[in-house]
């Protein structure tokens, strides 16, 4: 399911059934649209507060989280081995769920969402659209239509969103007045986290939706000998930093690059140390605005990297490739557990679901 381009890039693309069909993917003309930052440029007032993990340690034995490691901001991608590679020997275990793994699956083929392409056709002013859709991208809160742009790597997407059917009622068309593909929002805004090996300086992209190489980074094939080459190995006790640095690469919704300006990491490579370039405002303030999901994750990111409590990271509560977060109920009752819980882990708060994102725009 791997299309390799003339200049050496590869398109992975989802099962190896769809990719056959999609050998006329994107156009091989790179483009270089360095004017994108401008949109940020603006906010750059807002972007101070998120000095806080940029600070040095302090007295009060805060860490410093850019102190360690190194990161490839600014600098060249690897050419890494593609998921398809990758499952041709992990068929067995990891194989059969990943279709559905709900990171490969954020952005499918649209003809797996038949309901919501019919819907979209509906109203006149849309068909011609409808009919031009090849993805879909989104799940519970909102789903987006997307199509390949002409230019390499790229993503256009369509003005009109739909809100699929939950307590509200049932699903439903927003922004339908005057429909248009936006032509530059997925590169500038949405790629770093809804697809693989994404270039800041090109904003392209070289696998649609997220791949292997998004959390076990540039691996070394002689891993199969030595498991202890690959990131997340069991063979390895990956620091918590590490771990929080891959996960908060895109799990992070409220962060921005230094060096790109872009609300998504600059050439992060698993491994690398995130928060070298990447600020974020893990301040109560900036935490207590988002939802009760994104909350966690900040204060988990905060307890590891500022804190230096490396008890729980993002794998301690959840199993990937499961899908699973039943892990979590293992833990005891600490400060965390009441972003979601009501002081007593047997009852839920009302809202911990809630869901909403700036940096998504739903
Ligand atoms: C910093 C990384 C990041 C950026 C940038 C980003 N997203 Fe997301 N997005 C995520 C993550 C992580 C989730 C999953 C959140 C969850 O499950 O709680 C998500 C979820 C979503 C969802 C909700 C899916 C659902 O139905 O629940 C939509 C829709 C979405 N993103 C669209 C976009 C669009 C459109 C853009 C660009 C305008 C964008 N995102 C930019 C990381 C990002
Ligand atoms: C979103 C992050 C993420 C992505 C993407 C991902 N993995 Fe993993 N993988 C993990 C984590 C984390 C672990 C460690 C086990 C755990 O806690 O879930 C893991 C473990 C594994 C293991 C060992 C599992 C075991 O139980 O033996 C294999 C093999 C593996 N991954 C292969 C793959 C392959 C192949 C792909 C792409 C098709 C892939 N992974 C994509 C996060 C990811
Ligand atoms: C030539 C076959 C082959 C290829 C290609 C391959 N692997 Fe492996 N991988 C293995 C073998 C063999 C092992 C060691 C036995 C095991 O744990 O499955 C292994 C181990 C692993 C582990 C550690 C499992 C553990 O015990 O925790 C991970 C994670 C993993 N591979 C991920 C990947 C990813 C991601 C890719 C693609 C980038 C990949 N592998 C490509 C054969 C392969
Ligand atoms: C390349 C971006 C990216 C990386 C890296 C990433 N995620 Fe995700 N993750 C997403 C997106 C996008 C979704 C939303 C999927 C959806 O809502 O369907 C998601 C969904 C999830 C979910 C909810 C769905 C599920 O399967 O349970 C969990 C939990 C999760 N991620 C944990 C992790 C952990 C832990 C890591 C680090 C090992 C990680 N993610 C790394 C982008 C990413
Ligand atoms: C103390 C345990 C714990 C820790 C630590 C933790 N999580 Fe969670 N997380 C949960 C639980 C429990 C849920 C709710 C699961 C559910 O929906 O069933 C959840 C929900 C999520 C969701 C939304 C799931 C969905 O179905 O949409 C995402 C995404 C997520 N976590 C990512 C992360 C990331 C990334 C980290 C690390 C930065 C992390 N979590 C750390 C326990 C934890
Ligand atoms: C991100 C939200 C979230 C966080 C954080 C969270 N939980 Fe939960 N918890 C849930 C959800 C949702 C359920 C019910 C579904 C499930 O089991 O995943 C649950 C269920 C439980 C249950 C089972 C309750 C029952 O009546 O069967 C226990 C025990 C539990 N959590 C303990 C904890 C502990 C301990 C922590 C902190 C270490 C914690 N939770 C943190 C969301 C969360």
């Amino acid at each position: 399911m791997t299309l390799r381009l003339s200049r050496g890039k590869r398109f992975a693309l989802f099962s190896c059934s769809t990719i056959r069909k999609s050998a006329r993917v994107f156009s091989t003309t790179a483009r270089i649209c360095g004017s994108v930052a401008n949109v940020w440029r603006g906010a750059a007032a807002w972007f101070m507060v998120g000095a806080v993990l940029s600070a040095a340690a302090d007295s009060q034995g805060k860490l410093n989280p850019a102190a360690w490691g190194s990161d490839h901001a600014g600098k060249a991608l690897p050419e890494y081995v593609t998921g398809d590679e990758c499952l041709f020997c992990h068929r067995v275990k990891i194989g059969p769920s990943w279709p559905k793994n709900r990171h490969q699956s954020f952005i499918r083929q649209a003809n797996l969402e038949p309901e919501a392409l019919g819907l979209l056709k509906t109203p006149e002013t849309h068909a011609p659209f409808a009919k031009l859709v090849e993805f879909v991208l989104g799940r519970t809160n909102q789903l987006r239509f997307l199509k390949r742009s002409d230019s390499y790597g790229e993503l256009d997407l369509l003005s009109t969103r739909l809100h699929p059917a939950g307590q509200k009622g049932g699903s439903r068309l927003a922004d339908f007045r005057a429909p248009h593909w936006e032509t530059e929002t997925f590169a500038n805004q949405c790629a770093g986290c809804h697809s693989t090996g994404v270039d800041s300086r090109t904003k392209t992209f070289s696998a649609i939706s997220i791949d292997c190489f998004s959390c076990h980074g540039d691996v070394d094939l002689d891993h199969t000998e030595d498991t202890t080459k690959i990131l997340l190995a069991k063979t390895r006790d990956d620091p918590a930093r590490v771990v929080m640095s891959i996960c908060g690469s895109c799990h992070i919704r409220t962060g921005r690059s230094r060096a790109s300006e872009l609300p998504f990491p600059n050439n992060f490579v698993p491994g690398d140390n995130l928060f070298r370039d990447f600020d974020v405002d893990v301040s109560d303030a900036a935490i207590g605005k988002e939802s009760p999901i994104d909350r966690h994750i900040l204060r988990n990111i905060r307890d590891v990297v500022i804190s230096g409590d490396e008890e729980l990271t993002c794998l301690s509560c959840h199993n990937v490739h499961l899908g699973s977060s039943l892990l979590h109920q293992e833990h005891r009752p600490r400060e965390i557990c009441w972003t979601c819980h009501d002081g007593r882990v047997k009852t839920l708060l009302p809202n911990w679901s809630k869901a909403a994102s700036a940096v998504c725009d739903y």
